[in-house]
């Protein structure tokens, strides 16, 4: 049995709320930090017994903006996390999530000397108007700064968020953004970079603002040309498209969410904060004060469970998979399940194959270029 599992620790804490947001994340709740940061350590103890038994393999900060909140209280997680390392060596990989205008120097430095070794960005666009547009606080210059803080402190593996389609976004903008990214590589020692699909969630700014017709998108047709420009573009400055929204030059996928992706455990702690463990989905409260109250009182902070039974498992497994480049490989699959994929999903995979949606070659199973355009179709038919 697999005896690795990755760590994530939610930061709930944010300078502003950005338009499209839906994270639980909150702007207004700083005399909390001190507080949450010690149930987040109290509820990372509490699982001793279960981390005791693994090797911790991967850390992700993720928020929220760990960076927001003072660098002492992320060196303070970082140390409960080593007391649970079995010897000296160092976690393979630990991210934390930075917002351009809250990286600083001494942040940074604390951040290196804990054991930070992978350093992500939300940069979404390098135009300042769009990034007004959103609710953004920074400008293309503040994150300019910050690479060459991060830079000057021996960062090495620099990962950065871009989002398309934005309200006003047109081609040529997102073609400028693209090359100015791609020109920073070299100096600043990005090797990553995630390009997500904007998603309007119900009840956010931007919402309310495209709703009532203040914003807009660009149409279809639009983005689907971004789409085709980005990963020429990606692919054409040697960041391979490992995952749908996620590149990296050879050697920096996430090890993280290749996890997530691998249908790996992982315990997730903070508010809101998801774990996959022995079959089963948890996710905690959504509240703060819900979390930091059950978690000092000893009382469970989870608000939801699903057991997941072996149906449920192969298919969360090749929707998973096939949201990677390789794909589903077969052999894998039998020796996991003891099932033969082809057996278990013949209607579907026949059904996917003949429309040319899924490549069959050989042992694997991976999504065509249709395919990834509409992925959701492929998931639906596994859901
Ligand atoms: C927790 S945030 C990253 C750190 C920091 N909070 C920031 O925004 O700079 C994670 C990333 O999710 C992406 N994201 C958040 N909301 C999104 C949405 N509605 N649609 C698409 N991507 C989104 C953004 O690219 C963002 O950088
Ligand atoms: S800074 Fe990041 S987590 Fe905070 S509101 Fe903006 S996108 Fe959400």
């Amino acid at each position: 049995m697999n005896k690795d599992i990755g760590i994530y620790i939610h930061i709930p804490f944010c300078a502003s709320k950005c338009f499209y947001c839906d994270f639980t994340s909150y702007c207004n709740m700083d005399d909390k930090i001190e507080k949450y940061i010690d149930s987040v350590c109290t509820e990372i103890l509490q699982n001793i017994e279960i981390l005791s038994q693994y090797n911790i393999t991967t850390v992700y900060f993720g928020g929220g903006t760990p960076s927001y909140i003072n660098s002492k209280y992320i060196v303070k997680i970082m140390q409960v996390l080593k007391l649970l390392k079995k010897d000296e060596s160092e976690f393979k990989e630990v991210t934390i999530e930075l917002n351009p205008n809250s990286i600083q120097k001494e942040k940074i430095t604390d951040y290196i000397n804990s054991g930070i070794n992978r350093f992500s960005i939300g940069l979404q666009s390098t135009h300042d108007q769009i990034l007004k547009s959103i609710g953004r606080k920074h400008t293309y210059n503040d994150f300019k700064n910050g690479l060459e803080i991060l830079s000057e402190c021996g960062a090495k593996n620099i990962s950065l968020d871009i989002i398309y389609p934005l309200p006003n976004l047109t081609l040529e903008q997102f073609n400028d953004t693209l090359d100015k990214v791609i020109s920073l590589k070299e100096n600043y020692n990005i090797k990553h970079i995630s390009i997500y699909n904007l998603e309007i969630h119900p009840n956010t700014k931007l919402d309310f603002l495209l709703k009532n017709e203040f914003l807009t998108l660009p149409d279809e047709d639009e983005e689907y040309k971004m789409k085709n420009l980005l990963i020429k573009k990606l692919e054409e400055a040697n960041f391979i498209q490992y995952e749908i929204s996620n590149f990296s030059l050879d050697g920096y996928s996430s090890k993280h969410n290749l996890n997530y992706w691998n249908q790996g455990q992982y315990l997730g702690f903070g508010v809101s904060a998801s774990s996959f463990f022995a079959g089963s989905r948890y996710t905690n409260t959504n509240s703060i004060t819900d979390y930091i109250k059950n978690i000092n009182n000893g009382i469970s902070t989870i608000a939801e469970k699903e057991d997941l039974d072996k149906l449920d498992m192969m298919k969360e497994y090749i929707i998973l998979k096939l949201r990677l480049k390789d794909g589903i490989n077969t052999d894998e699959f039998m020796s996991k399940f003891g099932n033969n994929i082809f057996n278990i999903f013949k209607t579907e995979l026949d059904y996917l194959i003949s429309n040319n949606l899924i490549i069959h070659n050989n042992k694997n199973l991976y999504l065509s270029s249709r395919g990834k355009e509409i992925a959701n179709f492929v998931w639906e038919k596994f859901i």
